[in-house]
């Protein structure tokens, strides 16, 4: 991790801010926007879909507006008036109209030109651990590091902070939530790519509590924070605890490479891309950090282990009406 303080005109104080958050409408963007409603922060959410964002408009100091960000102009009149710009938007896998390069790279570079010119100086920006625009094994990956580069650039424009997280869970992930869902419909049989590929799963209120505390902290100008849970799993270990958490019957193959490419190759063909080759690619690099950043932002890390079961377990809200309603029958 680094860190450059800078001199800077943005406020640093615990005072509301104007933020914009790119991207806030999906899994990590509900949890953080959440997170700054809640600090009294007020938000601008864009969106392609109104509909997409309805859960965040009953948040008292939130604004959803459907426009096109990918048009210049339209960003900067979303970007006009803000203290803050948060960038999450991100794709897994490519679709017609939104490339990797144009959702994380040119984008990036069309948003560090809006904000300079709307003079929005505080950047947080969403990359993912193992980005390297030169050698990371996956175009997701790769297209992730030249977003970096792009911000890094802008340094002299831009007060930055980069987050770089490992696989993210909670309620509403695309993690532990498929691993279960494909689970229950191969009726307790997983044919898993990578099963071994390491990673150090991060909560997402966690995730959004560093964005959240990076605002306030003026030493996070210019820093790049990997962000990782306690415990280094591997994808294995996390479908297992998954299915252990919802009670779930579990019995995993680990496909050998040359079959999960193949997965990839075929599953990539299948409408809304399950799993890609380029998937494939990123699980051949392992998801852990080298720095944690949590410890330079203040932050203790939840365990996979102590969350999972307040939403696919004995602890969910819906278990709990199922004893009383149990109870009321005997
Ligand atoms: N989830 C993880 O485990 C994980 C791990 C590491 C890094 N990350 C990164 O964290 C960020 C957020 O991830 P997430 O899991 O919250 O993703 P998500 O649930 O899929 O949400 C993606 C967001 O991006 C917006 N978006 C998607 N495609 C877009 C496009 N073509 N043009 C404009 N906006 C678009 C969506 O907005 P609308 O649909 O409202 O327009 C949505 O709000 C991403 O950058 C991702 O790469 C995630």
């Amino acid at each position: 991790m680094t860190a450059a303080p800078r001199s800077t005109a943005v406020q640093f104080a615990t005072a509301p801010l104007k933020i914009c958050v790119l991207g806030g409408t999906g899994f990590v963007g509900t949890e953080l926007v959440a997170q700054l409603a809640a600090a009294g922060h007020s938000v601008r959410v864009p969106t392609r879909v109104l509909a997409h964002g309805k859960h965040l408009s009953v948040l008292p100091t939130v604004e959803l507006v459907a426009v096109d960000i990918h048009e210049p102009r339209v960003l900067g009149d979303v970007l006009a008036g803000r203290d803050a710009v948060i960038n999450l938007v991100g794709i897994l896998n490519e679709r017609s109209g939104a490339s990797f390069k144009a959702v994380h790279v040119e984008l990036v570079a069309k948003l560090i030109e809006e904000a300079r010119i709307a003079q929005v100086r505080r950047l947080l920006h969403m990359s993912a651990l193992g980005a390297d625009a030169a050698r990371a094994p996956s175009r997701y990956l790769r297209s992730k590091g030249e977003a970096e580069v792009r911000v890094r650039a802008a340094a002299q424009a831009l007060d930055f902070t980069i987050f770089r997280p490992s696989v993210i869970f909670g309620p509403a992930d695309s993690l532990t939530n498929r691993f279960l869902r494909l689970l229950r419909l191969a009726a307790g049989v997983l044919p898993l790519a990578r099963a071994r590929a390491r990673f150090a799963p991060v909560y997402v209120g966690d995730v959004a509590g560093a964005f959240v505390r990076a605002l306030s902290d003026r030493a996070t100008c210019g820093g790049t924070f990997e962000l990782c849970g306690p415990d280094v799993l591997t994808l294995e270990q996390i479908v297992r605890a998954a299915a252990a958490a919802a009670g779930t019957r579990c019995r995993i193959l680990a496909l050998p490479d040359f079959l999960a490419r193949l997965q990839g190759i075929v599953l990539g063909l299948v409408p809304g891309k399950p799993f890609s080759l380029d998937n494939f690619r990123s699980l051949t690099l392992d998801s852990v950090c080298r720095e944690n950043g949590f410890a330079r932002l203040g932050i203790e890390p939840q365990r996979l282990a102590t969350v999972l079961p307040t939403y696919l377990g004995e602890l969910t809200a819906a278990a709990h009406l199922n004893r009383l309603r149990a109870g009321a029958e005997r």
